[in-house]
């Protein structure tokens, strides 16, 4: 029996009734539609539409219903469409008659408005606690690995000689800033719509702040109809995952490159790797791309959110019911990413391998140059007999390290013995000691910023 079988004589095509049913996916929010319909009941009885037997009666059935979805020995079909009428009808079936009294001055279009955010609340503090973790986990890596010397790149070319924690503090900041992202879209999210109704509002006397009081929201939504159309507060938050996938995704890819032979500087743990059926000395870094490849899907997740509102007329439209899957998709594929990411920077080992390779290297070349500068020479000159002492190595097949005193004094007078002090790849990164760069002192400071 529908909820509107006065209006209607005939049932829906059982093919409607498929394909419409949310069931499969909004049944992820009874805890939250029971909250709220316990908020919900009491309010009523404070404001006289029920009494304070049927509240009883009402939250006595409410728990019930929750005990036994929770347990599993109440299996809604699919013919009651959504959470909400599955949680209705139940209890109706356990407390009789008075379960009718719950729906009065609310639709399912508040209360759906209402379960969502109700289980965003929930989801973005998982999400912060995720997420703080992989910034402790990026920074305990810091601590026992930071000050191996790895160059900095630019093009995927080597720039300039850097310490790995100055590379990680930048993944360490774009994660703080993915927690302050949603930090602030709860301050959004964080308003009770229930008691919007369809749309516009109730003749009942209804406390809209108590019920919101009772759920734990921090304000209401002013407008009833605001209340039931928006979903930029849905959006907002399938964006600050998108854009916190974004920053896992990279930090995934280097993962990959950094694990190859090629690049050979870090292990990654057995725990997030794999091996091959066919290739036994295989051991792929499966976690690092399956996280890269997912952020594609969360991308489309907020684009399906984007687009489905786009064109939507006020107020509510059945289209908002597809905004779920997109929503718990993106937020379930974030949180696990982050948590998976965390995971791989515990595990995994890093590996000395560049303060060999980087003696003599040409990414040494800004310290010629800057050297020069500290001599006196405009900078421009500088770079350009740095440039061509790069050349002059390079015309003769080798790197810095065929630079003598005499060479180098054939491309400027202002080289002294001195020079060779600043040819030495650490010292060059211990010497950027400006707020934000690389030197040790600098990536301490961050450090402890962060853990604070
Ligand atoms: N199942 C619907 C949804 O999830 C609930 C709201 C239905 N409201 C309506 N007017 N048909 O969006």
């Amino acid at each position: 029996m529908a909820l509107w079988d006065g209006r209607f004589e005939g049932g829906p095509a059982a093919e409607m009734q498929a394909y419409s049913e949310s069931l499969g996916v909004d049944l992820r929010m009874f805890e939250e539609d029971i909250l709220g319909s316990q908020a919900h009941a009491r309010m009523l009885a404070s404001v006289g539409l029920v009494s304070g037997l049927e509240r009883d009666q009402l939250l006595a059935g409410l728990e019930a219903v929750r005990d036994e979805l929770r347990a599993g020995t109440y299996r809604p079909g699919i013919e009651l469409e959504d959470v909400h009428m599955a949680v209705e009808t139940r209890l109706i079936e356990l407390v009789g008659p008075v379960g009718g009294k719950l729906h009065t001055a609310r639709s399912r279009n508040d209360q759906v408005a209402t379960d969502v955010r109700l289980w965003l609340k929930g989801r973005i503090s998982e999400l912060d606690l995720a997420q703080s973790g992989l910034v402790e986990a990026l920074l305990d890596r810091i601590e026992s690995d930071g000050r191996t010397l790895i160059p900095g790149f630019t093009h995927l070319q080597r720039g300039q000689p850097i310490w790995l924690g100055h590379h990680l503090l930048a993944y360490a900041w774009m994660v703080r800033r993915d927690r302050e992202r949603l930090r602030d879209a709860l301050v959004r999210v964080d308003r009770s719509p229930l008691g919007a109704g369809a749309m516009a509002g109730t003749p009942h006397p209804i406390d809209r702040a108590r019920s919101a009081e009772l759920m734990g929201f921090s304000g209401l939504v002013d407008n009833a109809m605001d209340a039931v159309a928006a979903r930029d507060h849905v959006q907002e938050v399938a964006a600050a995952c998108a854009i916190a996938m974004t920053h896992l995704s990279r930090m995934a890819e280097e993962l990959v490159l950094w694990s190859t032979p090629e690049f050979g500087l870090v292990r990654m743990g057995e725990a997030w790797s794999t091996g091959s059926s066919i290739m036994p000395q295989k051991r792929n870094p499966d976690a690092a791309e399956l996280v890269r490849g997912k952020a594609g899907r969360v991308y489309g997740d907020l684009t399906a959110l984007l687009t489905m509102v786009k064109g939507l007329p006020l107020a509510y439209n059945r289209d908002l019911q597809e905004d779920r899957e997109a929503l718990f998709d993106a937020v379930h594929t974030t949180l696990a990413s982050t948590r998976v990411m965390a995971g791989m920077w515990r595990d995994l080992s890093v590996r000395d391998v560049y303060t060999q390779r980087l003696q003599g290297d040409f990414l040494l070349a800004t310290e010629l140059a800057d050297y020069l500068v500290g001599q006196g020479l405009p900078f421009r000159d500088a770079h350009h007999v740095s440039g061509s002492l790069v050349k002059w190595c390079e015309d003769r097949g080798g790197n810095f390290s065929l630079l003598t005193l005499e060479v180098l004094r054939q491309h400027s007078p202002l080289f002294t013995e001195e020079v060779f002090g600043w040819l030495d790849p650490a010292s060059a990164a211990e010497r950027r000691t400006s707020h934000g760069g690389t030197a040790w002192c600098e990536v301490e400071r961050q450090v402890a910023l962060l853990r604070g």
